[in-house]
């Protein structure tokens, strides 16, 4: 069956979603929950994001996969192919234009989500072990990627006008702070590919190694969906409202 793994994949990722997402996208939000969410999302994944994915680089896979993860770990690292600023910056930068104190933020200690620390582990253990394409689809896939692969690989993922951002129309945030979209615009369709590219042309479609990165992006789902519903709930946020 051709592109049996890929459409596993993305049947995965076609569920990349949470209920309280929505939230995020409407006015509501109070500063206190949004930092709720901001801090964990900064200590989960996106401060360290580049580490990961440098961790993937560190196991060694083949010259066309290191050259795409060496050329995302420095945009992610650096920026130097959009703005010159790293993404975890950009993401501090968002906090400023939301008001948000980016010290809060940054803190480590402080309140701490079990289920946001289950996730994170599991994204260290991931990235740390061969085989390698386990490690890049749990982060490529994954963690860079979102509900919208589909439209992503077909490139024909509509993005509304920087304008139109919800940080911007209902929380304030100005346009100048959401340079970490902007960015992802710029250059994450390049990493979607790459991302694609490289489990594709390596995982043959059907087998044990096949079995093992479908395995890993379920977990990675299970776990995030759970770190997403604790977050949610030490938002004071609920399914039916
Ligand atoms: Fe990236
Ligand atoms: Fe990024």
């Amino acid at each position: 069956m051709p592109h049996a793994l890929k459409e596993r994949l993305l049947a995965l990722m076609d569920t990349k979603h949470h209920w309280a997402w929505p939230r995020f996208e409407a006015p509501g939000l109070t500063r206190e929950q949004l930092l709720v969410h901001f801090r964990h999302e900064y200590h989960t994944y996106v401060r360290d994001f580049p580490v990961l994915l440098a961790r993937v680089l560190a196991l060694g896979p083949p010259p066309a996969v290191r050259r795409a993860l060496a050329e995302n770990v420095y945009e992610e690292s650096t920026g130097k192919l959009s703005f010159g600023v790293s993404h975890p910056e950009l993401f501090l930068e968002l906090m400023d234009g939301l008001h948000i104190d980016r010290a809060a933020v940054e803190a480590e200690g402080g309140h701490w989500l079990p289920a946001a620390e289950t996730y994170r582990r599991f994204l260290w253990q991931a990235t740390g072990a061969q085989p390698w394409p386990v490690a890049a689809a749990v982060i490529t896939i994954f963690v860079e990627g979102s509900r919208h692969e589909r439209a992503e690989l077909a490139g024909t993922r509509a993005r509304a006008p920087i304008e139109a951002h919800p940080w911007a129309v209902h929380y304030g945030c100005p346009v100048k702070n959401l340079r970490l979209m902007q960015a992802h615009a710029l250059v994450e369709g390049d990493h979607r590919d790459d991302g694609w590219r490289s489990i594709l042309e390596h995982v043959p479609d059907e087998g044990p190694l096949a079995e093992r990165v479908v395995g890993a992006v379920e977990r990675a789902l299970q776990l995030w969906l759970r770190y997403r519903d604790s977050v949610a709930e030490a938002m004071g946020l609920s399914p039916s409202g």
